[in-house]
């Protein structure tokens, strides 16, 4: 029988659960033409979720273009797989976009390669030449197409802030901005998982994403939801979870989306019938063992002020952490040397702080710390 638990892909289908109110939120964005900057750490959720809402919104009239900056080194190949992507999403023949094409593109000669199936697959690349002086009609060519064919398109980019990696930034985000305001007819959802590249690109004033859209920052899903899922999924193939077990499978998870599914899904493994504590606990230390190469050399690679202060964040009994006590018993020196440690472990991406509170920021990280670094017994 195969699993009912699902991860390392964006889930859009019966294995997405919950999300009623960010679901509504996006939704209602959607429809109005506002756009939207989506944050969370990497594998809460947020490609599942724009997945899941551009599903729901797609009609005749409404077009959805998906993106992902993830592979996208420079400004030209933006361009290029902006204006394919477009296309791809807004006409039904390749026919269709080359007049499409000569209509609006006045200054840019594409190039088109095809592939196999060239109705279905092809590519377009420009000159960059001509695209550092007329690069305007290709962010425009969205709005043009919108409002010649009736129509309106939501572009969704996934992990924005990668734009940061090109070699000028701060003049491509001015570039985007500019065009973009004006457009009446497409709506931009931009999401990313480094938070406080995101943080910096929407929230800060000097830059020029600022109050661009409505900033949405995900939350988890709820302990409760967690619970009720992990029930029906077992329940789904004949197996049983009490409601204590399922619990205690999003605590140790601390219901982190990608984690809970793993964790379930080796619990679902480990069982006959029936889930018994053993099964959870024999998960656990699989999950952790599984990512184990990764959480060394992450630890090996730490100063070790760095792995004092993540000792106390991991002993988990310290809320002050900057505390004349602490500091000293952690070994950690000024408390300006406890701020500058917790700087570069947010940079590393290792912990992350909401209202003064310190934590991992990945779950299993924290459990392998525990059982590995402080010779904790896991329980
Ligand atoms: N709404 C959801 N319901 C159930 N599982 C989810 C949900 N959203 C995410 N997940 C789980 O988390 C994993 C990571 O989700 P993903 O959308 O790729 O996160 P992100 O884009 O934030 O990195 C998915 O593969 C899936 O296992
Ligand atoms: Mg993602």
């Amino acid at each position: 029988m195969n699993t009912p638990f699902l991860f390392g892909k964006t889930v859009s289908t019966d294995l997405f659960t919950n999300r009623t109110e960010e679901k509504k939120r996006l939704k209602d964005n959607f429809i109005n033409k506002i756009n939207t900057i989506l944050i969370s750490p990497r594998r809460w959720g947020k490609s599942s979720l724009v997945k899941k809402v551009a599903e729901d919104v797609r009609s005749r009239t409404t077009k959805v273009v998906m993106l992902d900056m993830m592979s996208v080194r420079n400004e030209e190949e933006f361009y290029s797989i902006l204006t394919t992507e477009t296309i791809k999403a807004t006409s039904n023949k390749l026919e269709e976009w080359i007049s499409l094409s000569k209509q609006f593109l006045k200054h840019i000669t594409p190039k088109i390669s095809l592939g196999t199936d060239p109705a279905e697959d092809f590519s377009i690349i420009f000159e960059w030449k001509d695209l550092n002086k007329n690069y305007k009609e290709l962010l425009n060519l969205p709005e043009k197409i919108a409002i010649e064919k009736k129509i309106s398109i939501i572009i969704c980019i996934d992990e924005f802030q990668n734009l940061e990696s090109f070699k000028d930034p701060a003049l491509f985000q001015k570039r985007l901005r500019a065009e973009w305001q004006h457009h009446q007819h497409v709506t931009y959802c931009l999401y990313g998982s480094k938070q406080h590249m995101m943080m910096e690109l929407f929230e800060k004033q000097s830059m020029p994403f600022y109050k661009f859209g409505d900033v949405m920052y995900l939350p988890k899903i709820k302990r409760a939801d967690w619970i009720k899922f992990i029930e029906t999924q077992f329940a789904s193939t004949n197996k049983n979870i009490s409601a204590e077990l399922a619990n205690s499978i999003a605590e140790k998870a601390q219901d982190h989306s990608y984690y809970v599914q793993q964790l379930s899904h080796l619990v679902w493994l480990h069982t006959d019938r029936r889930v018994a504590a053993e099964n959870i606990l024999k998960a656990t230390i699989e999950i952790t063992e599984q990512n184990a190469l990764l959480y060394t050399r992450d630890t090996e690679d730490l100063s070790s002020p760095q792995l004092n202060f993540l000792k106390a964040v991991a002993s988990g009994v310290h809320t002050n952490l900057s505390s004349k006590a602490i500091m000293q018993e952690y070994d950690l020196g000024t408390s300006a040397n406890v701020l500058k440690i917790k700087k570069a472990l947010i940079k590393k991406e290792l912990i992350d702080e909401t209202s003064g509170n310190v934590y991992f920021l990945d779950p299993i990280y924290l459990l392998w710390f525990r059982i590995n670094i402080l010779r904790q017994k896991l329980q």
